[in-house]
């Protein structure tokens, strides 16, 4: 391991505002701080940091600047996402998933199942899942306005995503409110009181439910995307069960926390950007710019993690093989080389390249449909709302991994 020097900056109070001590570790550290001003430093000063071991927790790189991150993403030759992609699971000894699940597999493996689960986001599957999401979130939106407060967490952006992958794997209406509830739980570590053996029988809740539906489908195939998988031979052989269950569970696990912070983060942004919600509502400014610019300002993933498999250079940094590296796409989003004036909010603004969504051989599966929820829902509010007031500052989700809040406090008229 070679440090690109800077360690000694680094220690593990939070007291410093400006960010020269964040432990990026340490859920705590962003939901105390805002990290902005540290993310500056560390692109300016030292764009690829190492955060020296802390006790028995190993140490690791985190990289902070748009071309790095980039570049990273695109290098699943030596940055391999097979030991897991979220630093608290590589810190805590790698992913069980590991090899078996599309988002934590490398190639050759991963390039085949990818294809395999890509059709289940061809056009003809996605027709149908599309006018779906459109009503859907016209309805939860109607049902909002003028309708005094309201959370838009549980009121909009909990039925959404949920509901769309569940459309997508044809998983029918009775169930979902049980797996809504699991999936809330199996997410639930990820509060600060959240407890993580409830997390964790939740979802293997998920799981054998999931373990349940594949044997189902293959008995009794249909059209329907689970069908289409465990049809499918990955490297010349069908899949496990287990495996099958995985999968399925990716696309929730994938599909429905991302999408909702992200609804959430869109409302707050438009409700706290008064002159951009004018320029969105009377069409200066388009809701595809609208959606990207919501992407890049929230950026919910702020972080995927990969781990070295050889000796190789990230930016100015020597990396050793088995060393964890962090992709901060939080940063990468605001990197004042790339976004011009980045900590405006700028619905018109394009181009965008951002990162929110991945880059390269792991770029997000779902991101035509979280994009999808996201323009439907911006549509109907351009065309039934005139004001968005935020009543309530909205709990943040804890987390160094996630970015969000938990609920919003508005209202719509
Ligand atoms: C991958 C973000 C919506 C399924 C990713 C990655 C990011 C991301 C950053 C790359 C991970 C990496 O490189 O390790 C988001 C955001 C979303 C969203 C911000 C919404 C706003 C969705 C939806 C689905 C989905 C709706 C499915 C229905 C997946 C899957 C992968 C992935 C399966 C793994 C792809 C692979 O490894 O080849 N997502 N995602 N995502 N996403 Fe999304």
């Amino acid at each position: 391991m070679v440090s690109s020097g800077n360690a000694a900056l680094f220690g593990s109070s939070h007291d410093d505002t400006s960010g020269a001590a964040l432990d990026l570790a340490d859920p705590a550290a962003f939901v105390e701080h805002d990290p902005h001003a540290y993310w500056d430093r560390m692109r300016r000063g030292d764009p690829v940091r190492w955060h020296p071991p802390v006790g028995s927790r190993p140490g690791f790189w985190a990289v902070a600047r748009h071309r790095d991150v980039q570049d990273c993403y695109k290098d699943a030759a030596r940055l391999s996402s097979a030991r897991g992609t979220v630093l608290d699971v590589l810190l805590r000894g790698g992913d069980s998933a590991g090899g078996r699940m599309l988002a934590v597999m490398d190639r050759p493996r991963h390039r085949e199942l990818r294809q395999v689960m890509l059709r289940a986001f061809s056009p003809r599957v996605l027709g149908h899942v599309a006018e779906a999401v459109r009503r859907r979130a016209d309805a939860l939106v109607t049902a909002v306005v003028g309708a005094g407060e309201s959370d838009a967490a549980r009121d909009i952006a909990d039925h959404l995503p949920l509901n769309t992958v569940c459309d997508l794997l044809e998983l029918p209406a009775s169930d979902r409110p049980q797996l809504l509830e699991w999936n809330k739980r199996a997410l639930s570590s990820e509060s600060a009181e959240g407890d993580p053996f409830d997390a964790l029988e939740a979802r293997n809740e998920i799981l054998s439910y999931f373990a349940d539906v594949v044997r189902e489908r293959r008995r009794r195939p249909g059209e329907d995307v689970i069908s289409m998988i465990a049809d499918a031979r990955v490297e010349g052989e069908p899949m496990t069960e287990d495996d099958l269950a995985l999968n399925c569970y990716s696309l929730i696990l994938g599909g429905d926390e991302s999408t909702r912070v992200t609804t959430i983060g869109a409302l707050h942004a438009l409700g706290t950007h008064e002159e951009q919600w004018h320029r969105l509502r009377t069409g200066e400014a388009a809701v595809r710019t609208a959606v990207e610019e919501v992407l890049r300002w929230v950026t919910p993933a702020m972080h995927f993690a990969r781990t070295a498999t050889v000796d190789l250079r990230i930016g100015p940094a020597e990396v050793s093989a088995g060393d964890i590296v962090t992709l901060w796409n939080i940063s990468a989003n605001n990197d004042p080389a790339v976004f011009t004036r980045p900590r405006r909010f700028d619905v018109g603004r394009d181009p965008n390249p951002h990162l929110a969504l991945g880059h390269g051989p792991h770029f997000c599966l779902g991101a035509f449909l979280g994009r999808l929820e996201l323009s439907a829902v911006l549509d109907s509010l351009v065309r039934r709302v005139r004001r968005i007031d935020i009543l309530r500052e909205p709990p943040r989700v804890y987390s160094n991994f996630l970015f969000g809040h938990s609920a919003l406090h508005l209202r719509l008229d």
